[in-house]
């Protein structure tokens, strides 16, 4: 099978991102040919400080490769070094329905939430389409939100094909990663960027102490049982805790006479123990741009080598030839 997924560079990279997707998209370069890419020209949508973006860019990718994307084994690249993407994502534009974008729940979410919306955010799932489409992938790891995406990309791919006749693109599945772990922040809601409740995963030890520190919790005292349902420092124990130490952490609830600070340091210890090596391999990748930058030609060489066949076909169907 050929995986294709996106992250977008629009911020830090935080641990839901690792269990809700990251972590996914990494063990599946053992069984398939992945393609795994840096969304930013997605980011571009809501990134307007060139410099953010650049860094956030160069971040994911040392992040994606500290977590353990081997580039021996899956392809990973910036979309912007592809300019068959915007090409593409063009033509499919001129097949594609207003109708059909106007009726994409994350942008009606955007304007509903007062986002005076850009034609690139309203024209966004046609850029997915056309990522997905350009590496003939059969399967699209992503989160439940980006479900209706897919239903688009499928819908422009039959679309295309009445036009110009059937055969040119593989239509891909979508692979949902919901019965992963939903992590919860700091304050019980999912983690999420947008909310402010995040535990970056390369943030330094200070800050993410800080972090763990300040998550949400009740005033039942040290010696009480705590109660566990709606606790996010009990579900994130849950998902940090080595096998051998998960009894302490039922025990810590149940039994009462541990305070939540004695946990919320057990909790930051887990996540130092679990996340060290990645963290040394990332600062590594920091100090050592050029690396970084010669993986992503790299993969960006071989991205373009390999959709060059259905380019070609594409502009030929269509009419612009050379
Ligand atoms: N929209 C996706 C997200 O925000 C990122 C993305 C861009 C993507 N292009 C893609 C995901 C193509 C899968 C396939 O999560």
């Amino acid at each position: 099978m050929r995986v294709l997924s996106g992250v977008q560079p629009s911020g830090t990279l935080h641990i839901g991102n690792y269990f809700g997707a990251i972590r996914q998209f990494i063990e599946l370069q053992d069984e398939h040919e992945c393609f795994y890419f840096l969304a930013d020209l997605h980011a571009l949508t809501t990134v307007h400080r060139g410099s953010d973006l650049t860094a956030f860019t160069r971040d994911l990718a040392s992040g994606f490769l500290a977590l353990g994307l081997d580039p021996e084994k899956a392809v990973l690249y910036r979309q912007s070094d592809i300019p068959e993407i915007p090409e593409l994502m063009w033509i499919l534009s001129t097949v594609t329905s207003m109708g059909l974008l106007q009726r994409c729940h994350s942008f009606k979410d955007k304007v509903s939430q007062g986002i005076v919306p850009n034609h690139g955010l309203f024209a966004y799932p046609v850029l997915m389409a056309a990522d997905i489409l350009i590496v003939d992938a059969n399967l699209v790891p992503v989160g439940k939100d980006q479900k209706q995406h897919l239903e688009v990309t499928r819908d422009i791919v039959a679309s295309f094909h009445a036009t110009y006749g059937a055969g040119v693109f593989t239509l891909p599945e979508p692979l949902i990663l919901d019965d992963v772990a939903v992590v919860p922040g700091l304050d019980g809601r999912k983690m999420s960027k947008s909310y402010g409740n995040t535990i970056d995963l390369f943030g330094s030890e200070k800050v993410v102490r800080k972090r763990i520190m300040s998550i949400v919790t009740d005033s039942t005292p040290v010696e009480e049982p705590k109660r566990k349902e709606g606790s996010a420092l009990y579900e994130l124990l849950k998902l940090f805790a080595p096998s051998s130490d998960r009894d302490w952490v039922e025990r810590a609830f149940d039994e009462g006479g541990i305070g939540y600070g004695e946990m919320k340091r057990r909790l930051f210890e887990y996540f130092i123990e679990r996340f060290a090596p990645a963290r040394r391999r990332y600062e590594e990748l920091r100090s050592d741009p050029a690396e970084v930058d010669r993986i992503l030609a790299e993969g960006a060489g071989r991205v373009r080598q390999a959709i060059a066949p259905l380019m070609d076909r594409v502009r030929r169907v269509v009419g612009i030839t050379y």
